[in-house]
Formats: C-alpha cells, structure tokens, sequence
C-alpha cells in the first residue's frame, strides 16, 4: 500500500492537529500539573480561515492530546492570536476567591457586518474548568483603540518598584511597534508606553512576548528580553522572530541593542538577534507559569510564504519542539541560548543508537553505517580540519537529503534543503539557509532533531539555532558524515532513534 502524506509526514515528537490547519501557538500555560497549548485554529478545513483556539494538553511537552476547539469563531469575530493567565487573585471576577479563574486575552478580529467591522480589538473569556471549557466576556472587546492592526495581547503579571498589575504587550502590526498597557482587573487597560520601530522591520510586527531572565543564571542580574516576531523580513525571507535584552522598569522597555536608523537596509539584518535563523520558526511565545521558572518557548513551524501549500493532509503545520531559553554572556552581552525542553528518553529506541568516539572526516560523503532513521536526534562535535565545509546529510537516499553544513572561513552555518524531498509546492521553498556561527576554539557543536518533516538545528550549546521543514520520502533515511575539500574530524557522535 502506499503510504498516505499523513503518514508519511506526520510528526513523531512534535504536534499537529488531527485533521485541521493549526499555526500561531497561543495561551501557552502550565496549569493544574499539565501544559495547556492553544493554537489559531481552523477547525473546519486544512487551510488559514475561520480563525478560532484550538487545544491540546501534555504532561511532558513531547506527547500531545487535541481536545475540542476551546474558543469558537462567530459571526462577529474571528479569534486571532493572544495569552491566558491564572487569575490568582480572582482580579477579573470571573471566579470566585477559593476557585480563580483563568483568563483568555485574544484579539478579536471583527467581520464585515459586526459592530467593530474594520477593527482587531482585545477581549477577554474565562474558563473555571482548568482550560477545558471558555466563556466570552460579555463586555467584549475590553481594549479598542479603533485600530485594524493592533493584535496578539501577551500579558504577564509585573512586580517592582511601580507595584503589582497585569502588563500587556501588543502590536500595532503595520507601525512595527509593540504597545504595553497595564490593568489591574484584565478588564480595563492605560497605556503604558510604545517600542519601536526598531531593528528588523522588513515586515508586519507580530505575537510578541516580554519576561524577565537571570544572565548566566545569577538571580542577581536579571534582564528582560522582549521578543517580537516579523513576517515577512526575517534573515532568510519570510516570517522570523527577533528578540532584544534590556530592562523594564514597569512602564517601559529600553534596550542598548535597539538600532532605529537604517531600519529597511536588508544588510543589517545579519546584525540583529534572531529566535531561529531558519525558515520554519514562526510566532514564537512563551509558556506562563512553568514550574522551576523555566522560560520555555513554542513556535510554529512554518513560514507564511508557503504556509498553506505545505504538502500535508489532512492536517497542515506542526510546532515546534518546546525550547527552554536562557540568557548567556557571549562576547560580553547577553544573548540567548536555547535546548529542547522535553526529556526524550522515554521514547529512545536502544537498537537504533549509534555511538562513536572519533570518525575521521576525508573528503566526499559517508553514511553512517547503523544511524538510518526517520525521527532521531543527532549530537556531534566537529574538529575543523583542512576541509572548507564540513557537516551532515539527514534524510538521505539516493537522490535525497537535507545538508547541514559549516563554512568555518565564512563563519557560516546552514541548512541546506534543495534536495530535501518534495520542494515544488512553492517557488520559494527549496532554499539554502544560513546563520553566522562562531568558532568555540576549532570546533563545531551540534545537536539535530530529525522528524518526519522538519530538521531543528542547535549549534554551539544552542547560540544558534536553524529550524526548517523538509518533506523527504520515507525511504530516505540514511545520516551521513561530508567533508568538502579537505578533512575534518567527528567527535562523540550519537544518534539516537526514537519510536
Ligand atoms: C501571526 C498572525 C497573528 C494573528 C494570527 C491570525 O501568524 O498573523 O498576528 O493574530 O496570525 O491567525
């Protein structure tokens, strides 16, 4: 029988819907022992439309269980993308002192024929069963500023010096700039202040996301980062997320890596920080209230460019990989830095697992004999050598395979996916990718995690990362070693397959 692309691609170790498109990740929580992730939604087709919240919870971050659609489209209004929050204090009124509630806070983006026609405006739905079942507040929306832009409300709650409320952070989209309002009931809103334009601003400002770090994991040197997603002008075209460190002080967010003059010059780019450099790491945000308070992010693994061309079916789109990010010194400023948050063990199949202390690395491509597999993680450690290019090939065959490559003279990585799979779907999807990578005394670190449609690439401790979909056959699974006009050295290789 021939394998349909729902088995062919669907993902081992990521989520997507059964049979519906998903793309923004939204009301990321930590709930009552167990990760709630929201997602835009189209709960009647395959492809953007009828925008609405759709739901899954997981235990660990890896194994994911869909639930029915928690907040619905109407007539009025489509649910665009936003956060929730437990209400502790029950501020909303939405619950009761001894059961608080938990709080939507989305964008409605209002159909031709309603009220608010024109306008995405923010409003509230609470759920008193842990997340399972939503109201709309009837006094929706609660913040209108007459806008047809303003969208993806990520509020958190801020304690400092100015005390304690509710901060949002929003966009107006078309103007690059992130909007914070701050609330004590959720109800009602005062502005704040604004930030931007700033650094990348090749396209629409969107889903942002503000929280605050320890730099090297000191608790007394806390930064705050704020992150804002752009689509199109990310480094390799398209969607991407750009993230800037700097403090808030309750009422605004300042940043010495902020760059406001030769916004729109493409060259500069290169020069900004990036969530992902790779093509397929979209909307990023941040879950509230994870235990150990672990910064943990989730994307969509898409690109708009293609998003509803992708060739899967019935479902389209998975996420991300859950990451835990944290703030590292790197050449003197803090930067972030980022590994898979979830524990894989449990899923590792011990007789798919290579191991290898040393593999010499001569000139041309080598398979790896005892590594084939179509859902694996890849840990290596390369010694540049002579060779101009050195790395690895996923998901290879005889016509196939995804090259993940470094140009140590160019201080380049990349992802290679010309020859990844099926690539017609989009004129723009076959592409080769890359990310500025910095040499830790001659040697490489990388960690690959291969699925059935996606590689994510963490380099050098997770300083840079390259995440990108890639719809291979299933027969091509073979991992290989290459090394491009000299030699260079495989250290501590593993591979482990998963089931
Ligand atoms: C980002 C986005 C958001 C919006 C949502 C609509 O991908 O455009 O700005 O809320 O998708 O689905």
């Amino acid at each position: 029988a021939t394998a349909t692309t729902a088995d062919t691609f669907r993902p081992a170790l990521h989520y997507a819907a059964r049979n519906t498109w998903l793309n923004d990740p939204n009301g990321l929580i930590f709930h009552d022992g167990v990760y709630h992730l929201y997602y835009q939604n189209n709960p009647l087709d395959n492809v953007w439309g009828n925008m609405s919240w759709g739901h899954a919870t997981s235990p660990d971050l890896i194994t994911w269980t869909e639930h029915p659609v928690a907040i619905s489209c109407d007539e009025d209004e489509d649910i665009f993308s936003g956060s929730i929050v437990f209400d502790r204090d029950n501020t909303s009124g939405f619950g009761t002192d001894s059961a608080p509630p938990l709080v939507a806070v989305y964008t409605s983006a209002f159909k031709p024929g309603s009220a608010h026609h024109g306008v995405q405006a923010q409003s509230l739905a609470y759920s008193r069963d842990g997340g399972y079942t939503w109201t709309k507040h009837s006094a929706n929306p609660v913040l209108n500023r007459g806008s047809a832009e303003f969208r993806d409300p990520k509020v958190i709650r801020y304690t400092g010096n100015t005390g304690s409320y509710w901060v949002m952070v929003a966009v107006e989209a078309t103007d690059f700039q992130v909007v914070l309002y701050k609330s004590e009931d959720l109800k009602s809103w005062e502005l704040l202040s604004t930030f931007g334009p700033a650094n990348a601003t090749g396209g629409v400002w969107e889903c942002p996301d503000l929280f605050l770090l320890p730099v090297d994991g000191d608790p007394e040197n806390l930064k705050w980062v704020l992150t804002v997603n752009l689509n199109p002008g990310g480094p390799n075209n398209g969607s991407a997320g750009q993230y800037f460190v700097g403090d808030f002080d309750g009422t605004t967010f300042t940043s010495a890596t902020t760059v406001t003059d030769g916004l729109q010059d493409p060259a500069r780019l290169g020069e900004y920080q990036w969530l992902d450099w790779g093509r397929d790491y979209y909307a990023a945000v941040s879950f509230s209230d994870a235990p150990s308070n672990r910064r943990l992010m989730i994307a969509w693994m898409n690109n708009w460019e293609y998003a509803n061309q992708i060739p899967t079916s019935p479902w389209r789109s998975p996420m991300s990989l859950v990451r835990e990010i944290s703030l590292t010194t790197i050449e003197g400023e803090p930067r972030l830095a980022q590994q898979v948050a979830g524990d894989l063990t449990a899923w590792a199949d011990p007789a798919a697992t290579l191991r290898l202390e040393t593999v010499d690395i001569v000139e041309g491509q080598h398979v790896l004999d005892g590594a084939a597999g179509s859902v694996q993680r890849i840990q290596v450690t390369i010694l540049q050598g002579t060779a101009d290019e050195f790395g690895l090939v996923v998901r290879g065959g005889e016509t196939q395979g995804t090259r993940i490559g470094i140009r140590p003279a160019e201080g380049r990585i990349f992802v290679d996916r010309r020859h990844s799979g099926q690539r017609d779907f989009h004129e723009s999807f076959a592409s080769i990718d890359s990310a500025p990578i910095r040499t830790l005394d001659g040697s490489y670190q990388l960690t690959i995690y291969v699925d059935r449609c996606s590689v994510e690439v963490f380099a050098q401790g997770g300083q840079v990362t390259l995440t990108e979909l890639i719809f291979p056959s299933a027969t091509s699974t073979d991992v290989s070693l290459y090394a491009i006009g000299g030699a260079a050295t495989a250290k501590d290789l593993r591979v482990t397959g998963y089931a």
